[in-house]
């Protein structure tokens, strides 16, 4: 699957937070989203990818993100091409404390966005590795595949766990959402970036490649 060029992600700032449609910031250039449950990791994610310890807030206290919030960057491939698009760090879902209204927020939130937004490219739904996925996990799943964007799960955490662990746990995760071969859940670490460079390369797939 390897391109076999170099890349990397350059240029991120934030861009906009919105809680409507109309509030998306203008233009065509392709979105990458990190959906999930609240303290997943979604934020420090993406402060991984940019490697920009400060950009997205995050919170050891769960509901840190409460809109959705565009942050610009570029693909750097390889020494001359630089592709810009979006990383969208999206509200957490299943948090127990809150209650129905904000589960049907979180709903009216992601249907807007998954209908509105064309230029939504992949969607990246992040599950903590240490747990198998619960049925909010399983829920979200199968309405964001329904939408037709492609669906890369991410078990996150990794550093949490040992290495033998990491590789049963990711198995029971590509188990329980019966992902095909070729889209089996990603092992991350935000603090030791395990699994940067694979994810960057599935950026680059379906964002630019298709
Ligand atoms: P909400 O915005 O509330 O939905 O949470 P979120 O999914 O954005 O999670 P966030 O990035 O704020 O992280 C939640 C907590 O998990 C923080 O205390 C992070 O430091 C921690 N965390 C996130 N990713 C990792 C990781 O890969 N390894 C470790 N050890 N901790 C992590
Ligand atoms: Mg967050």
């Amino acid at each position: 699957m390897s391109a076999g060029v170099l890349l990397d992600v350059i240029n991120a700032k934030y861009c906009a937070s919105a809680v409507r449609a109309d509030q998306y910031p203008p233009g065509d250039v392709p979105e990458v989203a990190f959906i999930g449950r609240s303290n997943v990791g979604k934020s420090s994610l993406i402060n991984s990818l940019t490697r920009h310890g400060g950009l997205a807030r995050i919170s050891s206290t769960p509901g840190k993100t409460q809109t959705l919030n565009f942050y610009a960057v570029s693909l750097k491939v390889g020494e001359t091409q630089r592709s810009d698009f979006f990383l969208v760090d999206l509200p957490g879902y299943g948090y127990a404390k809150v209650g129905q209204q904000a589960r049907q927020q979180w709903s009216r939130f992601i249907d807007e966005y998954l209908t509105k937004s064309s230029r939504l490219k992949l969607i990246c739904q992040l599950i903590d590795i240490r747990h198998p996925p619960m049925d909010s996990d399983l829920l979200a799943f199968h309405r964001l595949s329904e939408s037709g964007i492609p669906v890369q799960v991410i078990a996150t955490k990794a550093d949490k766990i040992t290495r033998m662990a990491v590789i049963k746990q990711s198995g029971i995760l590509s188990a329980g959402f019966a992902l095909p071969p070729e889209r089996r859940a990603l092992a991350y670490s935000a603090p030791k970036s395990t699994g940067r460079d694979v994810l960057l390369e599935i950026i680059y797939q379906n964002l630019f490649k298709s």
